[in-house]
């Protein structure tokens, strides 16, 4: 009887404390990332409409309201004043038939812009209207406009602006402003012909945001493309155009308003196994300047977890030329720094195998940034266990210096020193491991599910002896604890 009371007070005790704060476990799961985006439920895969207005970083992103699979496309949406704490704010477009087919006029993938001058028609008082350009799957490529900063969305009555092709089965709007032709351009997915090897993407210009005509095709890109101007750091003179694809591989070269034409191969941008659908955000202020990239990390899992899917932190990109030739470049935007913590440091520490302790061995925690140059000296390899426990051997990241290679969770990286040294900037959140090598040159990410409790560190050398030049790792707070 006494067991039967204690285990009645128990619940009552549990039932009271939850519905007294129903938010308890608010974005605390074991596996909800602390500061990558993920829907409060459901699932979600690409960011969509990416733009910059009044003091508001906006988010969208491919959602289904209706569970944590794949199907009936809305696009979610959240805004943020700093990248890294995001604010949920009400599903911003629906399927254009309210049909209750998975795929049909279901909203897809697209991008947004800053209606500058009022094109469309549509401006109430000073307040830019915003304008999302978005596939309707199997109905064409359509605007939806806000003119109330992104709160409330309307659709245009002119759509579609481009009717449906049963042939080139089109997708993922992607507009910019192209100031020298004083035009707006779009990148669009698509085929040619039936067949598949046609894949890729078309330009389109347009001088009122509703009429599109068509200019020219590029081969070889699959979904979501995006083309940015970028101007060359180290030769600010110079500005290139970069046409990336879906998985982030781009081109560099030059865009004349209708054509664009390649100067490089294309090149990888990460070599990870869940980098997927980037987007880069439009209407930056010129003052930042940043080109500011995001991406879906597709194929992520998630046990038991409410929602299903995440996106990577966004990242800088930089255009540098280097003495191999032009590369995109790409690291966390600085932002991260508002959710560091506790601080650790270390400065000229010299690892000999065998003989030093784990010297990071007092870092405890799930979500770290870590910043790390290293001397290879003679050493043969080095790297980090993360998540590690006595009892779990946790997630190894491996730099190997003959093979010359980075690896991690299954995923191997060319990467050679410079000056003897790697640079390793590391993000790991509660489900995701992003490492960007050598000032972003080379870039992983990864998803992974850590086992729980394992918050341990071990840095560790084999071979000869190796210099930690510098080392700083930081405690990483939770977005979403305020
Ligand atoms: C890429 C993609 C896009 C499409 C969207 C649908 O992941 O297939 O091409 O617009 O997802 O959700």
């Amino acid at each position: 009887m006494k067991n039967v009371v204690t285990s009645l007070f128990a619940l009552v005790s549990a039932f009271l404390l939850t519905a007294s704060n129903p938010e308890k476990n608010y974005y605390d799961e074991l596996y909800r990332p602390q500061f990558h985006f993920t829907p409060e439920k459901n699932w979600h895969n690409d960011p969509n409409g990416l733009v910059y207005y009044d003091g508001e970083y906006h988010l969208f992103y491919q959602h289904n309201p209706k569970g944590n699979e794949w199907g009936y496309m809305h696009w979610g949406h959240a805004i943020s004043t700093d990248l890294v704490h995001w604010e949920h704010l009400p599903i911003a477009i629906y399927p254009d038939e309210n049909s209750e087919d998975k795929v049909r006029c279901t909203a897809f993938s697209g991008s947004a812009i800053v209606d500058e001058n009022n094109l469309l028609g549509k401006q109430e008082g000073n307040v830019k209207t915003l304008v999302a350009f978005y596939t309707s799957q199997h109905c064409g490529q359509r605007i939806a406009y806000s003119t109330d900063k992104g709160r409330t969305w309307e659709k245009f009555e002119g759509n579609p602006i481009i009717p449906y092709d049963e042939i080139d089965d089109a997708r993922d709007p992607k507009v910019v402003w192209h100031e020298p032709s004083q035009k707006y351009v779009m990148a669009l997915y698509r085929k040619t012909t039936e067949g598949d090897n046609s894949k890729g993407v078309s330009f389109y210009t347009s001088e009122n945001l509703t009429d599109w005509e068509h200019q020219s095709h590029v081969f070889g890109f699959y979904e979501c493309p995006d083309l940015v101007p970028m101007q060359v750091t180290n030769r600010p003179e110079e500005t290139k155009w970069v046409l990336f694809d879906g998985d982030g591989s781009y081109l560099i070269g030059n865009f004349d308003g209708t054509k664009f034409s390649p100067e490089t191969a294309k090149m990888k941008s990460d070599f990870g196994k869940n980098y997927y659908a980037t987007q880069t955000w439009s209407n930056i202020p010129e003052e930042d300047g940043r080109v500011i990239q995001i991406a879906w990390m597709r194929g992520g899992s998630f046990p038991e977890m409410p929602f299903n899917g995440q996106m990577t932190f966004p990242t800088e990109l930089e255009l540098t030329k280097f003495n191999f030739g032009y590369k995109v470049t790409r690291k966390p935007v600085s932002e991260i720094e508002l959710l560091h913590d506790k601080d650790f440091e270390w400065k000229n520490e010299k690892l000999i195998p065998g003989i030093n302790q784990n010297i990071v061995k007092k870092v405890k925690g799930d979500c770290l940034h870590i910043i790390g140059e290293f001397d290879l000296k003679s050493c043969n390899n080095f790297g980090f266990m993360l998540r590690h426990n006595k009892k779990e051997t946790g997630t190894e990241l491996l730099y190997d210096v003959k093979r010359g290679t980075l690896s991690l969770l299954g995923t191997t990286a060319p990467l050679l020193p410079v000056d003897n040294k790697i640079t390793l900037e590391i993000l790991v959140d509660r489900a995701s491991i992003e490492v960007f090598a050598n000032g972003g040159q080379t870039v992983i990410s990864n998803c992974f599910t850590p086992e729980k409790g394992a918050e341990d560190l071990v840095l560790f050398t084999n071979g000869g002896e190796m210099i930690v030049e510098k080392l700083d790792i930081f405690r990483v707070k939770s977005a979403w604890s305020e």
